[in-house]
């Protein structure tokens, strides 16, 4: 037998696609991944082979070590809806050869033209359009000759609303409460399924659900309001097979209500299942056709897992409350049939924690999170709500007495590649780490959105400015970030005057302007920003350069210095823990501080920005700019020596990790926050502003233990706070279940908000020890600092190369490390007496350890008394 190959491809995509090959381009960019642990390999050259569905091909041979986002190596561009066979095979300069492997691409409709004959149906509207949407079918037949097995059989579809699919009964496609969220004015994604195995000879029905979803139903706080980007629900679909298309939605199909009565993201699913499949069916309307661009879905949201019910128990009111254990995104499944007569009702109300052991549902504000289902004659196992989902770890369950596993919940969330991952010998810091990612998945729902159960839901633009860079460590969120950034430029750029809403799609508009704030705004510059850092995509780039240098030049309102002018709105360190339950923003860090010296910041990646799309003079602006400002923001808010005019631990950690002081100003900046961080007794002094870089300037300054001990620490507010009161999400505030075990008196209590997580970037950097050392992950730093209480620890990220690793542990003496690099990339590795480069393949060094003697750090008190808040595990 040959020994196997240690060098081979793992993957094959074309642009960023994961699951599925379609893609919007007749040129898409090849990328390949590899695996195995040849040392040092490096590509020479690749060959390219591309079959077509006649047979035909083409080989092309390109001398090249890019093995990312490669440009299209062949002759031909691909046709509108073409399927090819792509393979790709990899030779090394050492003269190594990996095997082929490949991929299927499909092209999604490339010519706007082929939508022409398709029409927008719908049902006649209601009374009154200001009330709950009711959801609607509609359905046709058409005929086909012979079955479609081995034909390329497609339905093209998308809707205003959300939609689901059957054919002959059977769903077609995985995706739910598709198309998703876009600025649907502006973008409309349709989806591509294929139908080839529903179809039969002869006649076939075909029938959609279609409900109200973001395009009408209730949407925003304070009571929000409806038909956001319309009132009228249609569906606008086309089958086409083998290039002829066989049927499009039109006014031949027919249209009637079912037994969903109604159906709403906040409010939840009402089933009266008496009602049953109506006889009354009706010619549908044909509504105007979408304003919207049409495009093909990147990202669909889809059933990611189903968790079990661990617990039910009654509580003091004689309520069932059924406890899954983990706070999650999606809804229920019944798993057997509630007993009762046909009219019988059973509710499910969902929330995310309890209070006095009942259900706490204040925190969820105006959105009801209710489903309810009027029995019928119909058996309900396997039923699930269509069109609404909801944020919890309990329900409450009116109606029926029942067991653990008479239902699961289904988890939902965009489906995106898994690329990080962390454990270590710290039981807490794992929950933690886990918790950021229960987080993210909860909250990337088509689109970022600030948390999944109250009634906001929004893409606020602040909470994705701060957590990117930790999402796209964990997840490939390219697409679906990509996406969303498209949408934020849209309406920035052509309803907004430069300004970016403060939530995109805009469902706020006509209640609050797009008001231009600091790290809000900046979204435009540092999501895409890290995207290109992710994935060394320079399109991103690219694409959101207007949007990026329209806010810097025009968006940002800024005084005769250069600075934000001072009388304007400012988030600040939002939600910082001295923050007053009712003004978020109304902390110990001055908000004019926060908001320039992320102005600094985000000037400073500008140039960098233009520098890599090849702009040199508008790369030089910036950095006179930077200078400027930098001696401008100096005078403002540093004294002399060095010490920040807000003294807290955002306001020092900004200045140092923007490097807005000199060398001098840096050792007093330093020694003030050891104090105020000890002062602190280690307790979190940081809000959405500070949070994402507090330890890693303790790590970077000298002062690695003092981020270990402010990391380890229960007293509240921490990290490790929430996880001691059982959080199994990260939460919107450091505080949202007080102490005493209940639920925060202010509006802004989420159990499931993303953006205090990213402190998982120095949970993978500076613990796990790995870092990309340049865009796209070519280069890497693997630089673990074990530290604390901690004895090992393991990261890993599947980078655009292939598995990035290091996993560390001591014993005695020694500290013991091994690292992967995978092939066609390099790696710096700095240890304890280590500073190398190497190239790709897994390695162990053995150094020596010594451990520090001075953990744990002393809290100070100014009473000389030690604080009882001084307690870490
Ligand atoms: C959201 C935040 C958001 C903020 C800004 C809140 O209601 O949940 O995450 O960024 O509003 O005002």
């Amino acid at each position: 037998m040959p020994a196997p190959l240690d060098i081979s491809i793992s993957r094959v995509s074309a642009e960023h696609s994961y699951r599925g090959s379609l893609v919007a381009t007749s040129t898409p960019r090849l990328s390949w991944r590899f695996a195995g642990s040849r040392r040092d390999w490096t590509q020479k050259a690749f060959n390219a082979k591309l079959v077509r569905r006649d047979g035909s091909g083409e080989h092309q041979c390109v001398e090249t070590s890019a093995s990312v986002l490669v440009a299209w190596p062949f002759s031909k561009p691909l046709e509108s809806r073409e399927i090819v066979q792509i393979s790709i095979q990899s030779l090394g300069t050492d003269g190594s050869i990996t095997e082929w492997s490949g991929t299927d691409v499909e092209a999604g409709i490339l010519d706007g033209d082929e939508w022409a004959d398709v029409r927008m149906i719908g049902c006649p509207p209601p009374d009154d359009i200001e009330s709950p949407r009711r959801p609607f079918l509609v359905k046709t037949t058409f005929r086909i000759d012979s079955t479609a097995s081995g034909r390329q059989a497609r339905v093209y579809a998308t809707a205003h609303g959300v939609y689901e699919l059957e054919i002959n009964g059977r769903r077609v496609g995985d995706q739910v409460l598709a198309p998703g969220w876009t600025v649907y004015e502006h973008r409309l994604a349709y989806q591509t399924y294929d139908i080839g195995h529903l179809l039969k000879a002869g006649n076939n029905t075909i029938q959609a659900w279609i409900g109200p979803g973001w395009y009408n139903g209730r949407l925003g706080f304070l009571g929000g309001k409806r038909n956001v980007h319309g009132s009228r629900n249609g569906l606008f679909a086309k089958v086409v097979i083998d290039g002829e298309t066989v049927l499009t939605t039109d006014s031949r199909w027919e249209w009637a209500h079912g037994s969903i009565i109604t159906s709403e993201l906040y409010d939840g699913e009402t089933c009266d299942m008496r009602v049953g499949e109506s006889r009354d069916w009706q010619s549908v309307d044909v509504l105007p056709s979408p304003e919207g661009q049409l495009f093909a879905e990147r990202s669909p949201v889809r059933r990611m897992e189903t968790v079990k019910a661990k617990k039910i128990v009654r509580s003091p009111t004689g309520k069932t409350l059924v406890d899954f254990g983990q706070n999650l995104v999606g809804w229920l499944r019944l798993e057997s049939h509630p007993p009762g007569q046909p009219g019988h009702v059973v509710a499910f109300t969902h929330a995310e924690v309890l209070e006095n052991e009942e259900l706490a549902t204040r925190p969820l504000r105006l959105a009801k999170c209710r489903d309810e289902i009027t029995l019928g004659d119909s058996s309900l196992v396997g039923w699930e709500p269509k069109f609404t989902y909801h944020g919890f770890r309990y329900v409450q369950v009116d109606g029926w007495e029942l067991q653990l596993e008479d239902l699961v919940a289904v988890v939902i969330h965009t489906d995106m590649e898994r690329l990080g991952h962390f454990e270590s010998s710290h039981e807490q810091i794992n929950q933690l780490h886990r918790n950021v990612i229960w987080g993210l998945r909860g909250n990337f729902v088509s689109i970022p959105t600030d948390c999944p159960q109250r009634d906001e839901r929004l893409g606020w633009t602040g909470d994705v400015a701060v957590f990117a860079r930790t999402a796209g460590f964990i997840y490939d969120t390219t697409d679906m970030l990509g996406s969303w950034l498209e949408d934020v430029a849209m309406e920035q750029l052509r309803d907004n005057d430069g300004i970016p809403s403060l939530v995109t799609p805009n469902c706020l508009r006509g209640h609050y302007p797009a008001i231009p704030t600091a790290i809000w705004g900046d979204v435009t510059i540092l999501a895409p920003n890290d995207l290109y850092e992710d994935t060394g995509d320079i399109a991103v780039l690219e694409q959101q350069y207007e949007s990026m240098s329209t806010w810097i030049d025009r968006g940002i309102v800024r005084g005769e210095n250069g600075l934000w002018k001072e009388d304007g709105f400012q988030f600040g360190d939002w939600l910082a823990p001295d923050a007053h339950p009712d003004t978020p923003g109304e902390c110990r860090t001055d908000p004019q501080l926060v908001a320039n010296a992320y102005l600094l910041h985000v000037t400073r990646k500008m140039q960098g920005v233009c520098r890599a799309l090849g702009k040199v003079k508008e790369s030089e602006r910036y950095a006179r700019d930077y200078r400027q400002l930098r001696a401008a923001f100096a005078n403002e808010f540093i004294s002399p020596n060095g010490r920040p005019v807000s003294d807290s631990q955002t306001a020092i950690a900004l200045a140092l990790h923007f490097d807005l002081l000199e060398p001098g100003q840096r050792q007093v900046a330093i020694k003030r926050l050891d104090h105020l961080v000890r002062k602190n007794a280690f307790k979190v002094g940081t809000g959405f502003a500070g949070t994402p870089m507090i330890l890693d300037v303790l790590a970077a300054n000298d002062r690695l233990a003092l981020a270990y001990r402010m990391l380890q620490g229960t007293q509240c507010p921490s990290w490790l706070y929430c996880v001691m009161q059982g959080a199994t999400t990260m939460w919107e505030r450091w505080d949202s279940l007080m102490p005493d075990g209940s639920v925060n008196p202010g509006e802004m209590v989420s159990y499931n908000h993303f953006s205090l997580g990213s402190v998982a970037n120095f949970i993978h950097e500076a613990i796990g020890g790995i870092r990309s050392g340049g865009p796209g992950w070519k280069h890497v730093i693997i630089q673990p600092r074990p530290g604390g209480t901690l004895t090992n620890a393991s990261v890993s990220h599947t980078s655009p190369y292939g598995r990035v690793a290091c996993e560390w542990r001591i014993r005695g003496d020694k500290l013991l490390v091994q690292i992967a690099v995978p092939p066609n990339s390099t790696a710096r590795v700095i240890l304890p007496g280590v500073d190398e480069t190497v190239a790709s393949g897994e390695r162990s060094y053995t150094v020596a350890w010594t451990a520090d003697l001075t953990w744990p750090p002393q809290p100070i008190s100014s009473t000389g008394v030690v604080p009882m808040v001084d307690e870490w595990i």
